[in-house]
């Protein structure tokens, strides 16, 4: 069956690292056909829309889309983008890789962080000139997708919820409630965490934990702490997935301080590719990435953010020979 790909480098370094891990892609000929678009600080500037209506639309009904990055519009497009593929969950990993330094080089998680409610749903006020607030939204529903992502995702392993349902105890107490319920339900275990003791814990010895489902700020802001244990924001890829399609990106933005320069580090954009392969059920070819990605971050060719001195397509091009 031909899967329909759109691909929507952006701006700054998506320019460079998205033709890269499309090139990954086509080396291993799956049956995809590939789409552009445009989106971001320079399609704004031309046209006054950071995200086209054709974009949004392509995002909407191709299987899958690949995303680079977008500079000061980044919010603009990857919101809209999030609800195009109708993403419920954005799986975070955050691995560090043989070879290259990292703050802790045994860390190997992966985050599942609800992607539609909690605080970023979008119900903040400024009421007068002293008070702002903020309506925090936890649904049973979304939950409950959430959980049923994670049991699928672990198969039988079991995973950890991190929440502050100690202090939030009806948002959070929800969502907690929900998770670990579907989970017992289908026989998965769990443990749960705190939060803020996770943050704590995960520094002092992050092999304490494996996959972590977490409401939606608590997992960008943990994600984010992670991708600081692994050192380096070239090598983290993610996925936002949603019940008939999905779009990927690298964690990084557009790195405007080396933009243009062909040096980005495509790491981040490749195993994104390699989750899109996955979720496609491409199995085997993304087995075959994620390896390729390794071996070549511990042998070199390595990008200047990693101590090396190779370009984008000195790294893309010892990836592909890898494969
Ligand atoms: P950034 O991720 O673009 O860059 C932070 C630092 O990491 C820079 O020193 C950069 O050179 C380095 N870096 C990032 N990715 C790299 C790669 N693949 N290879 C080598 N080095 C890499 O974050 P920053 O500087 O906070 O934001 C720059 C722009 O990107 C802003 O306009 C921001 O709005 C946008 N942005 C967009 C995102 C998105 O589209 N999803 C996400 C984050 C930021
Ligand atoms: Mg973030």
């Amino acid at each position: 069956m031909t899967h329909e790909i759109a691909v929507i480098p952006g701006d700054g370094i998506g320019q460079e690292v998205t033709p890269a891990a499309v090139e990954v892609l086509e080396a291993l000929d799956p049956e995809f056909t590939f789409t552009e678009a445009e989106a971001g600080d320079a399609v704004a500037e031309k046209t006054g829309k950071a995200l086209p209506e054709e974009t949004y639309e392509l995002a909407a009904s191709a299987d899958a889309t690949l995303f680079g990055a977008a500079g000061e519009t980044a919010a603009d497009v990857i919101l809209p983008l999030r609800d195009a593929v109708d993403s419920f969950v954005n799986v975070r990993p955050a691995k560090a890789y043989p070879g290259v330094d990292a703050v802790r080089p045994e860390t190997d998680l992966v985050f599942l962080r609800e992607n539609t409610e909690g605080v970023y749903a979008g119900h903040e006020d400024r009421l007068t000139e002293d008070v702002a607030t903020l309506t925090r939204v936890t649904t049973q529903s979304a939950s409950r997708q959430l959980a049923e992502f994670a049991c699928e995702y672990v198969d039988s392993d079991g995973f950890t919820i991190a929440h502050k349902a100690n202090v939030m105890r009806e948002t959070d107490g929800l969502f907690r409630d929900t998770v670990a319920a579907v989970a017992e339900e289908r026989g998965v275990a769990t443990d749960e965490v705190l939060m803020d003791a996770f943050a704590t814990r995960v520094c002092l010895d992050p092999t304490q934990f494996d996959v972590v489902a977490c409401p939606n700020l608590a997992g960008d802001v943990l994600s984010d702490l992670a991708a600081g244990l692994v050192g380096g924001l070239g090598l983290l890829p993610s996925a936002n997935i949603g019940e008939q399609r999905a779009l990927f990106e690298p964690v990084h933005g557009t790195a405007p301080d080396i933009a243009g320069e062909g040096v980005a580090n495509p790491a981040a954009t490749i195993i994104s590719a390699a989750m899109l392969l996955e979720y496609l059920d491409y199995g085997e070819e993304a087995d075959a990435v994620h390896a390729a990605v390794e071996s070549t971050l511990a042998e070199g060719p390595r990008t200047p953010d990693l101590g090396g001195d190779a370009s984008t397509s000195d790294v893309t091009n010892a990836i592909i020979d890898q494969l």
